[in-house]
């Protein structure tokens, strides 16, 4: 069996789906690995690296057309997708709900999609959760980009010229990435206070020494899987109300806050933005999903008079090493159930499988995305 790995071609992606400890795994496993010239040189893993890990460099199309599966970080390209195999396996983050296109064109090519960002999130799949592993460099990468654009110390400091208060930062959003942003600010040394609309959330920023934010809220905010619902209108007035006093003598506001196939919901209004000290920073990371924060211009830094507001994408490819390290692990610990005796084995009465299989033998059969052909 063939497993091959292209160079990522979107413009800030700089991670690689396979590490060469993870050629060295799948290799062992009797699967021959392929990888193209330079796949991993944004993460820093040399073709040399590879090459030790009795890896094969060899170019993209040859890959493309001889892979049995395609290891990749975001989606390949269309044109990559044409010259592969009928019947071979991608799997990526697809993103399966917000892009029916490009399940169309899996099903249409006769690909078998497996979507990292549809695992379920059980016990059992922990250890092949990327949405997981990802969000938590977005979260440690966004407290250390607020304490950046901050013309401030996070730590409270005693010094000779006099003592310096500690930073206040707030975190909005307290998922897998809030949770570790609030652990990095603390760990900095701020004083951090954070909310989230899943009263479940607040035992875990308390443990991590955080103050939980308490909005009084008339309805369930959580669905039976234990993600975040959209608020009625009424109670969205209520957060903000409460909101806007914390975001208003905070130095550094950090907002993470998703729905699942929703836009992000706005938590931040221009009002309370132009109540923030000069000097103060908010950092959006839910920028790629249209952002927390109303003035939020995805990709860029801007100043709103006096404020920062920082609006990264693909944060986790900012730690492209690590984040590749994480990945290549998570893809690994998946093969595992999708491999048996060196050959594919799609066990469909397996949740993970079911669950993370977009497209098979020309049809989609995702339980999240609708056949409307
Ligand atoms: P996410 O990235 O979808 O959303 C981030 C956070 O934003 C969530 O905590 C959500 O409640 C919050 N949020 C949404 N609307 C909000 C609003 N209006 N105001 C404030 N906060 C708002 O979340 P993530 O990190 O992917 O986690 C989603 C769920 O999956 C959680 O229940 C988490 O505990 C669970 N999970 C379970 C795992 C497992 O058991 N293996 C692993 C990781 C996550």
């Amino acid at each position: 069996m063939n497993v091959g790995v292209c160079k990522e071609t979107e413009a800030l992606e700089k991670r690689v789906a396979l590490t060469p400890e993870g050629c060295e795994k799948l290799i062992s496993m009797g699967l021959k690995v392929s990888i193209e010239s330079n796949a991993g040189l944004n993460s820093s893993y040399s073709d040399k690296l590879y090459k030790n890990a009795r890896a094969e460099i060899n170019k993209r199309e040859q890959i493309l057309s001889e892979a049995d599966i395609i290891l990749a970080v975001q989606a390949p390209a269309a044109d990559d997708v044409k010259k592969m195999k009928k019947g071979a396996i991608i799997t990526a983050f697809l993103w399966p709900l917000q892009n029916e296109d490009y399940v169309e064109l899996l099903k249409n090519a006769g690909i078998t999609g497996i979507a990292m960002d549809t695992i379920p999130r059980i016990s059992r799949a922990q250890s092949m959760d990327a949405l997981s592993s990802m969000s938590n460099i977005a979260g440690y990468k966004a407290a250390l980009l607020g304490a950046n654009h901050l013309d401030r110390y996070l730590p409270m400091m005693m010094t000779a010229a006099g003592t310096i208060p500690p930073a206040k930062v707030l975190v909005l959003g307290a998922g897998v990435a809030g949770l570790q942003a609030i652990a990095t600010a603390k760990r900095l040394g701020a004083v951090v206070e954070a909310f989230d609309i899943r009263p479940a959330v607040k035992e875990q920023v308390e443990s991590l020494g955080a103050k939980f934010v308490e909005v009084p809220l008339e309805e369930a905010a959580e669905t039976k899987g234990g993600y975040a619902k959209e608020l009625s209108d009424r109670n969205k007035e209520k957060q903000r109300e409460v909101i806007h006093e914390h975001v208003r003598k905070s130095d550094i506001v950090i907002t993470t806050a998703l729905i699942p196939g929703k836009p992000a919901p706005t938590l931040i209004t221009k009002k309370m933005v132009d109540d923030m000290s000069a000097g103060s920073v908010v950092i959006d990371i839910a920028a790629e999903q249209g952002g927390n924060c109303e003035v939020t211009e995805p990709g860029k830094v801007i100043r709103h008079n006096e404020v920062v507001v920082d609006g990264p994408l693909n944060l986790p490819s900012t730690l492209a090493y690590h984040a590749s390290k994480l990945y290549s692990k998570n893809i690994l610990s998946l093969l595992g159930l999708l491999i048996k005796d060196g050959k594919p084995d799609l066990n469909f009465e397996d949740e993970i499988i079911a669950n993370a299989t977009v497209t098979h033998q020309g049809e989609i059969i995702s339980p999240f995305v609708k056949d409307n052909s």
